[in-house]
């Protein structure tokens, strides 16, 4: 199958370095001269695992970089559209990208041809590329639209798009239906896995998968309904650790008697800062918006936006409440990323809070495994310093806050982050720590959901007495 992806962002190169893994001769456009040059030399923009690996395979043979989608338009079946749908002033998807696109691929059509869209778009979307498609002359037969979101996330898209729990084909003839099945066919025959050199198979993914295929108006709904049902498992799971905060309850074992329950599941109730990303703040955000436009008040979403909004003020009430006034103080950070396994810093909860956390004074010394140099240009002359590991930065800190949830942090050694504290205090966003070790090793700790710990005063006295000794 010859296919070009328009666009490569995060979205279409993944896409386009899977498609290429299949067997199918893959042309990726985009407008980014400096960013094809790159990735012409095999230097990937992002820090994706396995995406190197299927690049450095298939890179200049059956997958080809260029900046005209007219011809990439005309050497192809399959047209993806995976352009940015940022969000516009008022909230709602701009799609200004799609409809350009659009413009050049009409412009481009010799022959039959599907295009494809796998941003994630609103649900009238496929409506309007069609028109666009008639404007430009185009008529019925020469061309169909079709919706093929894409669930990845970022850190296992690589994974995630081979070993999908589901491909979902928003199409509504059977001739875009048929091109489809002939894209995922590797997949969906399961001659892929079979293969010597298939990217390993992770432990839960089912195989071969299974392919919904709905109209396209359900698959474009999918995308967005799917994004806002996990915001929302994670913004319930948030409120429901200040309910346990109050009542003195532990969140984590909450949480594991409602996900055995298997019709909820315990994937996306982990409790923390809020959600943040390049994806769910802003597709709740049009999704509502969407929804408004035709005549539906989805109230529910904004409950879980305000909910992930509290959540962050929350966490900043109980930095002051470890360490009183923020003026002055210096805090250790471990982690910017929005969530752990990337480098993204887009709409990253840890980012806005040491924003606030510089607002208030205090000087900030940040660890990220990988995001720091996509944070350092956020923070421009301000009180904050990057260093290279998690124990030079707590190095005589007033108090340690974890805010992404890298594993590495889980496994740090907490004796030698007591020596190298200022005072034993550890404000954790992402509850890496069991409470239990925290109260035996005398930290003052504060997590999300849990009860405090926070040793006796006695305790105190005689711990900071034989630090002053050794
Ligand atoms: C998300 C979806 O998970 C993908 O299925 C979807 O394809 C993608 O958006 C998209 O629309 O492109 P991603 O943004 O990569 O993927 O990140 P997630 O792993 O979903 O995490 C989102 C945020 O939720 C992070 O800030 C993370 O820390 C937070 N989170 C996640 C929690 O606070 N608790 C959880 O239990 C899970």
């Amino acid at each position: 199958m010859r296919i070009a992806v328009i666009g490569s962002g995060y979205v279409g190169l993944v896409a386009a370095a899977c498609f290429a893994e299949l067997g199918h001769h893959v042309i990726c456009a985009d407008n980014d001269e400096k960013k094809l040059a790159a990735l012409r030399r095999g230097e990937i923009p992002i820090h994706e695992e396995l995406l190197p690996e299927l690049l450095e395979r298939h890179r200049n043979k059956n997958l080809t970089f260029t900046n005209s989608v007219p011809d990439a338009v005309r050497a192809s079946l399959a047209i993806f559209i995976a352009v940015g749908t940022p969000p516009g002033e008022d909230g709602e998807a701009d799609l200004s990208f799609v409809e350009s696109v659009s413009r050049e691929i009409a412009g481009a059509i010799d022959e039959y041809k599907v295009i494809i869209e796998k941003s994630t778009v609103p649900v009238y979307t496929n409506e309007w590329i069609k028109h666009v498609m008639s404007l430009n002359g185009l008529s019925h037969g020469e061309f169909d639209v079709a919706s093929n979101p894409e669930f990845l996330r970022e850190g296992t898209a690589v994974t995630d798009f081979l070993f999908p729990d589901r491909i979902v084909v928003g199409a509504d003839t059977v001739r875009s239906v048929d091109v489809l099945r002939e894209v995922y066919r590797p997949m969906t025959d399961g001659s892929y896995y079979s293969r010597p050199n298939a990217i390993p198979q992770p432990d839960a993914a089912k195989v071969p998968p299974q392919m919904i295929v709905t109209s396209t108006k359900s698959a474009e709904l999918i995308k967005h309904a799917s994004n806002a049902f996990l915001a929302m498992k994670i913004s319930f799971i948030n409120a429901v650790a200040n309910v346990c905060e109050s009542v003195g309850a532990d969140v984590e074992q909450v949480k594991e008697g409602m996900g055995a329950d298997s019709r909820i599941g315990s994937r996306f109730l982990n409790p923390g800062i809020g959600y943040g990303g390049s994806c769910f703040p802003k597709d709740l955000q049009a999704f509502r918006l969407v929804a408004r436009d035709f005549g539906c008040e989805f109230r529910l979403l904004d409950e879980v936006m305000a909910i992930n909004e509290e959540q962050r003020q929350r966490f900043l009430r109980k930095v002051r409440r470890a360490l009183w006034t923020l003026s002055g103080k210096r805090v250790a950070v471990l982690g910017l990323a929005f969530k752990g396994g990337t480098d993204d810093v887009r709409e990253s909860p840890a980012v806005a809070i040491v924003q606030s956390l510089l607002q208030g004074g205090c000087s900030v010394i940040a660890y990220d495994p990988a995001a720091m140099d996509r944070a350092r240009h956020l923070f421009p002359n301000q009180a904050i310093t990057f260093e290279n590991s998690a124990y030079d930065a707590i190095a005589g800190a007033d108090a340690m806050l974890v805010l992404t949830e890298w594993e590495e942090f889980g496994a740090l050694d907490l004796d030698r982050i007591k020596s190298g504290l200022k005072y034993p205090i550890i404000v954790d966003g992402r509850n890496m720590f069991d409470p239990e070790i925290m109260r035996q090793k005398d930290f003052i700790y504060y997590s999300i959901g849990r009860p405090d710990v926070v040793p006796d005063k006695k305790t105190r006295v005689a711990a900071a007495a034989q630090k002053t000794r050794t």
